[in-house]
């Protein structure tokens, strides 16, 4: 049996080729998923890889699930965090359950997840946490103060984390997607996306789900113990940092 991967929000979308791709390196890998139990039946038929449901906004849901997860596989050894929403709307037409919304699935819920499996990990000498955060975190967008705040939020928090257990084995990195190719994205307007998104990508197209796991794999292998508080950009050329 290979390391325990747990992926938050592994169901669908980038979630889901990531544990496609962690199953196909030979991982034994747990999905959570909020909401949709049809996807979810869905991808579990799919892929065999078993899905869990908990809100990882709510910290004690996700000490509960993680629990689960560890009863059934063991430790969990690398810890993704994808799980994310968009509540779209300009500050001056945002309200507070939009802001709060996104705060605590896309940043709370890092917080939340961490802290239940930091422990383990120091324990066992061993953990690989990465968190897909977001072009939008590191160039804001218009739209998003929200979703850029958390996704800022996401960075911060893994370069400390990465310092504070450096010598325990552990790494902590960062992935930032451009615009992929999945339902969050093709929820944007299309006429937005046309005209301000597209345009502004160099490879004249969006990404596909398996280019962020591919990102993903690289990071959580054994051999990439040296890579720790980085941040990998997958975004076409539309940012350069
Ligand atoms: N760049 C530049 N201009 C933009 C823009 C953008 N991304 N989005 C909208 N605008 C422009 C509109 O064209 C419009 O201009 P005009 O008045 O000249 O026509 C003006 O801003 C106001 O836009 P709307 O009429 O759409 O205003 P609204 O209040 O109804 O909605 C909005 C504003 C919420 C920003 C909406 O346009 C929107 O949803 N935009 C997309 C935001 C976005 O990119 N979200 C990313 C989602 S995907 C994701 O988050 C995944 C990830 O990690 C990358």
């Amino acid at each position: 049996m290979g390391r325990v991967a747990l992926v938050t929000g592994g169901t669908r979308g980038i979630g889901a080729a990531v544990c496609k791709a962690l199953a196909a390196g030979g991982y034994t890998v747990a999905a959570n998923y909020a909401g949709n139990d049809e996807a979810a039946a869905a991808f579990t038929a799919e892929t065999g890889v078993p899905a869990f449901k908990w809100d990882v906004s709510d910290f004690s849901a996700c000490k509960a699930g993680i629990a689960e997860v560890e009863a059934k596989l063991g430790p969990v050894e690398v810890l993704v965090n994808n799980a994310g929403i968009t509540r779209d709307g300009m500050l001056h037409k945002m309200s507070p359950e939009q802001w709060h919304a996104v705060i605590n699935t896309n940043l709370n819920s890092v917080f939340n997840m961490c802290r239940n499996v930091i422990e383990g990990m120091r324990e066992r000498s061993f953990g690989r946490i990465v968190s897909i955060s977001s072009i939008n975190g590191q160039k804001g967008q218009m739209g998003q103060t929200n979703y850029s705040a958390a996704k800022a939020g996401e960075i911060g928090f893994s370069k400390a984390l990465a310092q504070e257990n450096a010598r325990k084995g552990i790494t902590v990195n960062v992935i930032c997607p451009g615009y992929i190719g999945t339902e969050m994205v093709r929820a944007v307007p299309q006429d937005v996306l046309d005209k301000h998104v597209l345009p502004q990508i160099p490879l004249g197209r969006l990404g596909e789900p398996e280019e962020i796991a591919r990102c993903v794999l690289f990071l959580v292998a054994d051999e990439a113990g040296f890579i720790t508080g980085s941040t990998i950009t997958a975004n076409g050329g539309q940012y350069l940092i």
